[in-house]
């Protein structure tokens, strides 16, 4: 039995995982354990995510402006998603969970690319969820490599500036193939989308919470769910006709 009325779940999440370095000053502990402790939470969204139903699962762990950090928190950071890779490739695979990333992900470190890749390789053909890490990820940088992509196609003349519709313009970012964020959900209390998905989140539902991202669980992901579940969601229309 499921926990959560299956009905009006929504098929895409997007999560904004804040609050790690936060949560470890409260403690007394340094920046990296809260990175540590933020890693074991993702690992329990994930396979509730899985378990409940969800069909897309968007993870923002490391965006383009995070590079300004320390070099040794960014370092930490790396790491910890290489082991991350490397321990849940049994869990997806076991799981039918699909991996896949979004960003500039050439900016990544030589190991971490080489294992993300081999991972997004190994689960290709698992669909019953598809998990995407947002790395060195930028929302404007995204737009910015659609808009080259698409001039560059002008220059050539492979297409006519009448063919630029909305699809067409989805079709030119990362998120290429992907149904738009429906939910998202940020920790630690902060009212911004801080370069997240700024095309893809136009009409998604926003649930923010002052939890920081280690202290977030299944519970807290179930509350967002089913404030989620309540929400008309009118996508400038006028009510009572949602649009799924
Ligand atoms: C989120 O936690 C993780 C990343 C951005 C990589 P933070 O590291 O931003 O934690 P705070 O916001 O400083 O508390
Ligand atoms: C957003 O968190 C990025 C990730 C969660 C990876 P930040 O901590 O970088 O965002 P700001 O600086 O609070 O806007
Ligand atoms: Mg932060």
């Amino acid at each position: 039995m499921t926990p959560i009325e299956t009905k009006q779940l929504p098929e895409h999440v997007a999560i904004i995982m804040d609050g790690n370095g936060r949560w470890a000053k409260m403690k007394g502990l340094n920046r990296v354990r809260g990175h540590q402790k933020g890693a074991e939470a993702v690992r329990e969204i994930v396979t509730f995510s899985r378990e409940i139903g969800i069909r897309w699962l968007t993870l923002y762990a490391f965006s383009e402006e995070n590079w300004e950090r320390p070099a040794h928190e960014v370092q930490a950071l790396m790491k910890l998603l290489n082991r991350f890779l490397k321990s849940e490739l049994r869990e997806m695979q076991e799981n039918g969970i699909g991996l896949k990333t979004i960003g500039r992900t050439e900016k990544l470190p030589k190991s971490t690319r080489q294992i993300l890749f081999d991972t997004i390789e190994k689960t290709s053909s698992n669909n019953s969820m598809i998990l995407t890490l947002a790395l060195s990820y930028g929302g404007r940088q995204e737009i910015l490599d659609a808009i080259q992509k698409i001039a560059a196609q002008i220059q050539k003349n492979e297409i006519t500036i009448s063919e630029i519709t909305e699809q067409f313009v989805s079709d030119a970012l990362y998120t290429a193939g992907m149904p738009d964020p429906d939910l998202l959900i940020r920790t630690s209390g902060e009212y911004r989308i801080s370069n997240f998905l700024l095309w893809q989140l136009s009409y998604s539902e926003i649930y923010i919470t002052p939890t920081m991202w280690p202290d977030f669980g299944k519970n807290e992901y179930l509350a967002a769910l089913r404030d989620y579940q309540t929400r008309d969601r009118r996508f400038g229309a006028t009510g009572g006709n949602r649009k799924k």
